[in-house]
């Protein structure tokens, strides 16, 4: 569920007219709902209040401050990736004590940040990172709280690109090598083996491939309980799908239903790092029509937002819906096309959409489920600015971030001293 309806043909997030937020900042924009944002999260929360995980929301999703703190007063943790996503997880207010540290390739300045600023966990990916990790744990004088990130060799049946559980993908290491990072761990003070994680890829609809996963993990716990090593964490990772065409994911209930029994006997705590079903459905994005262009086969409506502003179409075939603001009987009677200004032929958010309602150049259009993946992962191709994000809260609504000026956006590159003053 969401709160971007039609009231009177008009769209409306939350009880903010679409239109009006147009007026104020301009054409193309995001528009997320804290409504929705909470709503997700407590949907989630709830469905595992039996087992009481840590979430840690997946900050890669969107890291807007906004959005962050949003949901760091709802009390969620944060799964972070990089030194920047940390240290926006720590100024939306979210506490050391409740985030986890993945991704392959930390460095050592991240590590040492990580690690002085008491983060609750760090998923090890590689023995050279576990090297690492205890190097600078040592030089530090910390010991550093770490869980190692499993392979399970099972595929997610999702989108290649987001697939991340096979074991051809850099992901995680294989359970069949697992044995020499415990040793490591075990003879290192530094070092303290904490848990274990798994994350087998993004848009999951299907529990099955999961519970692969997590059975395998399972079994192993159990043989490492029987020589007496107790594990204090099991991060599940994230990957929840969410629907862009109709699909059916499997609900937040049914998931913990799965994970109480394949863990029934576990008794620590598990870290769960949702994204894309907290925000994603969370978001709109909104942009105007500039012209319409008459093909033979097909029309195709030129947009003022690109794939720059939002690229899962372009990267990934993916499908968002695409909706008018201001809702018309008619349609058109050849398919469209929504495409960007921008000079490539996968500038596109929809290809051949039959039906489409009748707009015209002046109209806008909203792009739906845009709120995971979408401006983070935003660009300044083209040089486009980057565009505005907006929250709405009931019937107030205010710029998170506002549209980047063409100033700012030179004023990000130098010239070099050998071409001034020609
Ligand atoms: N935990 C880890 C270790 C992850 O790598 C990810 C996502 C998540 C949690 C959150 O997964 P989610 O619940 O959002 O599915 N840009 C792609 C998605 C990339 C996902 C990367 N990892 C897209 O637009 O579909």
């Amino acid at each position: 569920m969401n709160h971007f309806h039609y009231i009177e043909g008009h769209l409306f997030a939350e009880d903010v007219a679409v239109e009006c937020i147009a007026e104020k900042v301009g054409t193309p924009f995001y528009c997320y709902s804290s409504a929705t944002i909470l709503r997700h999260y407590h949907v989630f929360a709830d469905a595992f209040a039996k087992i009481k995980p840590l979430i840690c929301y997946a900050v890669k999703a969107n890291s807007n401050l906004a959005v962050l703190a949003t949901l760091a007063q709802a009390g969620a943790g944060a799964d972070i990736v990089t030194m920047g996503e940390l240290k926006r997880a720590l100024k939306a207010g979210i506490s050391p004590k409740k985030i986890v540290f993945s991704g392959v390739g930390k460095t050592k300045e991240e590590l040492t940040f990580a690690l002085e600023s008491g983060i609750y966990q760090i998923n090890v990916e590689s023995y050279p990172e576990l090297c690492a990790l205890e190097e600078v744990a040592i030089k530090i004088g910390k010991t550093a709280p770490v869980a190692l990130r499993v392979n399970p060799d099972v595929d997610a049946k999702t989108h290649a690109k987001i697939s991340t559980g096979r074991a051809e993908n850099k992901f995680g290491i294989p359970l069949h090598d697992i044995d020499r990072y415990i040793q490591k761990i075990s003879s290192s003070s530094a070092l303290k083996w904490q848990g274990v994680a798994v994350h087998i890829g993004s848009q999951l609809t299907d529990l099955a491939p999961y519970r692969e996963a997590f059975s395998q993990l399972a079994t192993r716990i159990k043989t490492w309980a029987q020589k007496g090593i107790v594990l204090e964490t099991i991060d599940l990772g994230g990957g929840l799908g969410i629907p862009y065409q109709g699909e059916t994911p499997p609900l937040p209930t049914e998931y913990a239903q799965m994970i109480s029994e394949v863990f029934h006997d576990f008794q620590g705590r598990f870290i769960l790092e949702p994204g894309r079903m907290i925000v994603g459905n969370a978001g709109i994005l909104v942009t105007k029509v500039i012209y319409v262009k008459e093909a033979a086969a097909k029309n195709f409506l030129i947009v003022d937002g690109a794939m720059n502003d939002l690229l899962r179409p372009s990267l990934y075939e993916a499908y968002h819906e695409v909706i008018p603001v201001k809702s018309s009987s008619q349609t058109f009677d050849k398919q469209v096309d929504i495409v960007g200004p921008v000079c490539e032929t996968g500038d596109y958010f929809a290809q051949n959409r039959g039906h489409f309602p009748y707009v015209e150049p002046g109209d806008m259009v909203a792009i739906r489920s845009a709120g995971a993946y979408g401006a983070v992962m935003s660009s300044t191709y083209n040089s486009r600015p980057l565009i505005p994000e907006v929250m709405v809260h009931g019937d107030q609504f205010a710029v998170i971030r506002p549209r980047q000026t063409y100033e700012t956006l030179l004023s990000l590159d130098l010239q070099p001293e050998w071409l001034q003053n020609k």
